[in-house]
């Protein structure tokens, strides 16, 4: 009594006049109290034998031990975000959501159960899935502990120079500045995928392709990634927002599997708010920012829009392994691109549609506009757009979302600026790359043809939607 400093005396004592009935009772209430229980933590500050890794490991090992049928191991957990396995296939397979709007609250959901079944699988049961920082280039190797042939973490099928430790993810390839930048939620949850589908290109072997990258234990740590980043978007405010008033987004309903093996749905309702209803937050992130589905817009707040389009007659580019360079013909549109280009309140977007290949290049691409033909590619000239790779969209042997070609929007003005101040024609370049060994970039054979079915410009604009009540 005398040096137990509990929370009610503590409260008593700095003079919350409340009677203990209700102070007990807000105690017990994790909204009013506590930020949750769970803590994801950053793996760059974890070694091998930090308990967050070894009872992963645990897991891993036990979860591929279960039978196959059993929802909570290792191939059907996989198979839930996609499989090769000809179908019909048991309840959920094949369910992960690319190139949608679910793309975000589709993993969490994912996520949330997978940590459960891994409380449960390893005994630990304060455990909670770290994150792999990899934006920080202290962090762009992959996870030591991942690397470690003897560990259940590691997989062989990997990139061999990723393995090794010595590649790297080049900076370009998770920079995230577009879609943190967006404030349309449609936006940022499309150009989050970019950098995302880079890193599981980048990694390779299981990773690189939607049916099998959820093997890799790495692929886990990637995503709690990437739902950080949901997060860390929606709290830079500015009026960023999930699409609550949106009925179809609402209103998808999916199944998972909890750690009983029982069948569990979710809606994107029910993953708005980490810390209060999931119960975890990230070890670095701002104050979580809580979002309702009850309060009704009848619009996002934000629109992302399309103002207007110039289409570019193109033959198809075909991309291998050597860097390509097309001219774009803007003909009479020169003048008006020109003057969007140059415009402070103008947002001008290349546009690559119709992307698709017959299998997993492996490689990423990037885009250059008026790169001059002499000139070796350098993401720091003023030339560079983006870049990109295939992943979840446009591999047509991947089934599920592989019939649906993929499409890549970059910010154009200052290469577009840049570029017509040296030719009418300004040549598009696209330049195969890859990850960077010994920290130098690497020039990887592509493993498959890109095709790119179109280009053209778009005058994009995000408005605040009139809000009607
Ligand atoms: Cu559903 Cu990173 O993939």
């Amino acid at each position: 009594m005398k040096s137990s400093w509990n929370r009610r005396q503590f409260l008593v004592a700095t003079g919350v006049a409340v009677s203990a009935a209700v102070t007990e009772h807000t105690l017990l209430n994790p909204k009013r109290v506590l930020a949750a229980s769970f803590t994801r933590k950053d793996v760059g500050g974890l070694t091998a034998s930090s308990p967050e890794i070894v009872s992963y490991a645990k897991a891993v090992t036990a979860m591929q031990a279960l039978p196959a049928t059993d929802p909570r191991s290792w191939s059907y957990q996989a198979a839930i975000h996609g499989t090769l396995a000809p179908c019909p296939c048991p309840t959920s397979w094949n369910t992960c959501e690319h190139g949608t709007e679910f793309f975000w609250s589709w993993h969490r959901m994912y996520l949330y159960y997978f940590e459960k079944i891994v409380r449960r699988m390893s005994g630990d049961y304060g455990w909670a899935l770290p994150y792999w920082n990899w934006q920080l280039a202290s962090e762009n190797k992959l996870p030591l502990m991942f690397r470690d042939p003897t560990s259940s973490l590691y997989t062989a099928n990997r990139n061999t120079s990723i393995n090794a430790g010595t590649g790297s993810l080049p900076s370009t390839d998770v920079d995230c500045s577009l879609a943190l930048g967006d404030l349309a939620f449609s936006a940022a949850v499309e150009d989050i995928q970019g950098p995302h589908g880079n890193v599981h290109v980048d990694v390779g072997g299981w990773m690189g392709s939607v049916p099998t990258s959820a093997q890799d234990p790495i692929f886990y740590f990637h995503h709690s990634n990437v739902d950080r980043l949901w997060d860390i978007w929606l709290a830079q405010g500015g009026g960023r927002g999930d699409p609550v008033g949106d009925p179809a987004w609402k209103g998808k309903t999916y199944t998972f599997f909890d750690e009983n093996g029982t069948a569990v749905t979710m809606t994107d309702c029910d993953v708005l708010r980490a810390a209060q209803q999931l119960n975890y937050v990230y070890d670095s992130e701002p104050p979580q920012v809580n979002e309702y589905c009850i309060r009704i817009w009848k619009f996002p707040p934000w629109l992302w829009q399309i103002v207007q389009v110039i289409h570019f007659p193109i033959s198809p580019i075909e991309v291998n392994s050597e860097r390509v360079n097309v001219p774009i013909e803007l003909g009479e549109q020169s003048k008006r691109i020109q003057q969007i280009a140059a415009s402070s309140e103008q947002r001008l977007f290349v546009v690559l549609s119709g992307i698709e290949a017959a299998t997993q290049p492996g490689v990423t691409y990037q885009v250059y506009i008026g790169l001059p033909a002499n000139e070796p590619p350098e993401p720091k000239s003023p030339y560079y757009v983006g870049t990109f790779s295939l992943f979840g969209l446009g591999v047509r042997d991947e089934g599920h979302h592989g019939s649906t070609p993929a499409t890549y929007r970059f910010p154009a003005n200052r290469a577009v600026t840049a570029a017509l101040r040296r030719d009418e024609t300004p040549t598009l370049t696209i330049v195969p790359s890859g990850i960077l060994i010994d920290g130098k970039p690497s020039r990887p054979e592509a493993k498959a043809t890109l095709h790119i079915g179109a280009v053209s410009f778009a005058e994009a604009a995000e408005t605040r939607a009139r809000q009607t009540k």
